[in-house]
């Protein structure tokens, strides 16, 4: 392959490097564009074309559904690892050795406290408000807590802000739960592994003594986890990395990918799968009905959870997840007839020239939802649990985004609107 690419404009003709990664994604250079040609830019709606940056935390082809964090791929790491060694992986780049492990643990259930006075701000949450939005104005209030700037120069200092922000997350999101509950707001316990912990956080009912970790929970809850724990520059990451490279701060940075993660197109699309699919139960099972609506160019339904921008073949973490689905129903004894009507739903829309011919398929949001009800866990908080799973990739990007000291994001346009005018009195208008 040619390592430079020819633009030619006006008869002239302007030459750029070609950029190969290590899985030979190609890519043409343009960062001298603007300079060597005299003002000219690219446009690129919704980026579906454009790099933003070079990284070497997640690989994905989506034409061939292939996903791995660090080269290690998102079938075994789901089959084998725990979401504590992911995180690790994703964030420092390999798997941890048992030490290494041990010492992540301990540095964070030593930082596991969050600020009493934080349940303040908690407390003025009307019980209604969406957990997504209590979760990330959280997580930015957290600031206020830890206020001292991060040198991201310093490894120490790094290494701090990232074992702060692991540790008391799931603080939060037990919290933003109990508190949808009407139940007091407890610590975890040190004595449980992360997973379990986060579990016991959320679940342990006032007047029980004990909490009974459910094994087959706590193995569902660690795949879930992983599964969504990073997708290279997806919404709210691209969100995250951006906010970051303003140098505002690791919270302030999550903060602004939650409220990127809660919108239905994302993240929120687990709440708005379930949403849909009591929908189409209400209404009778139809699920004809809703394929209809789904391709109809004048009715704005959509099929939730189907399609995604990169996956144009399948989702690998669809496949696993609906797999996981059926397990998790049969070993909990939980009978849910949305099932039915989702995996309907999915074998209609497989054979449907409208879905086929656009490439589209379930993604990791179609079955998520159904997992995350039969381990009882609230409709509403199954971005938050999203949410909670991604935290490492967030992490991940932006330290990466931060020690590859990559300038501020700020895209450019094409403006189309009114030329110079002079400006009317209100009295003329
Ligand atoms: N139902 C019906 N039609 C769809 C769907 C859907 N779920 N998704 C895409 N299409 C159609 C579009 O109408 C469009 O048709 P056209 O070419 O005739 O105009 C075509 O497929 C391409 O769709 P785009 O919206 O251009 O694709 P894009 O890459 O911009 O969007 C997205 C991807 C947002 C995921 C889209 O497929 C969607 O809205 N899906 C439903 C929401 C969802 O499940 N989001 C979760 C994604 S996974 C995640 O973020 C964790």
């Amino acid at each position: 392959m040619s390592n430079k690419a020819t633009i030619e404009l006006d008869g002239k003709k302007y030459e750029f490097p070609v950029v190969v990664g290590t899985e030979n994604e190609v890519a043409i250079e343009i960062k001298s564009l603007r300079a060597d040609t005299g003002g000219l830019i690219t446009l690129d709606p919704g980026y579906k074309n454009t790099g933003s940056c070079k990284s070497a935390i997640t690989f994905l082809n989506g034409e061939k559904g292939i996903l791995r964090y660090r080269g290690y791929s998102i079938e075994e790491l789901a089959d084998k690892a725990s979401f504590l060694e992911v995180a690790y992986l994703l964030i420092f780049g390999e798997l941890p050795t048992q030490e290494q492990l041990d010492k992540l643990y301990k540095d964070i259930k030593k930082e596991s406290h969050v600020d009493e006075e934080m349940k303040k701000i908690l407390d003025g949450f009307p019980k209604s408000a969406h957990p997504m939005g209590v979760l990330s104005s959280l997580t930015s209030a957290l600031i206020a807590f830890n206020p001292s700037a991060v040198n991201v120069d310093s490894d120490e200092e790094m290494y701090n802000a990232i074992i702060k922000l692991l540790a008391k997350f799931p603080v939060l999101v037990a919290w933003t739960l109990r508190k949808k509950n009407g139940q007091p707001l407890d610590y975890g316990d040190s004595s449980l592994g992360y997973v379990d912990n986060i579990l016991k956080m959320m679940f342990k009912s006032p007047h029980e003594e004990h909490y009974d970790l459910d094994p087959v929970v706590s193995s569902a809850l660690n795949k879930l986890l992983i599964l969504h724990a990073d997708h290279e520059q997806n919404c709210s990451t691209s969100t995250v990395r951006i906010v970051g490279s303003s140098h505002a701060g690791l919270f302030a940075s999550i903060s602004a990918g939650i409220s990127a993660l809660w919108g239905p197109l994302h993240g929120g699309a687990n709440q708005a799968v379930i949403e849909m699919l009591e929908n189409i139960k209400q209404d009778g099972g139809d699920s004809k009905k809703y394929m209809g609506k789904a391709k109809d160019k004048e009715d704005p339904f959509r099929l939730m959870g189907f399609g995604h921008r990169v996956y144009k073949n399948f989702d690998p973490r669809a496949k696993i997840i609906k797999k996981s689905a059926d397990q998790v129903l049969e070993q909990l004894g939980v009978e849910d007839p949305v099932l039915d009507i989702a995996k309907g739903l999915e074998k209609e829309a497989l054979e449907d020239s409208y879905f086929v011919d656009r490439k589209l398929y379930p993604n990791v949001d179609f079955y998520s939802g159904i997992i995350y009800r039969a381990l009882g866990i609230p409709t509403e908080m199954f971005t938050v649990m999203f949410a909670l799973g991604r935290l490492p990739g967030w992490i991940a990007q932006w330290r990466e985004m931060r020690l590859e000291k990559e300038p501020i994001g700020r895209p450019r346009q094409v403006y189309t609107g009114e030329n110079l005018r002079e400006f009317k009195d209100i009295s003329k208008r």
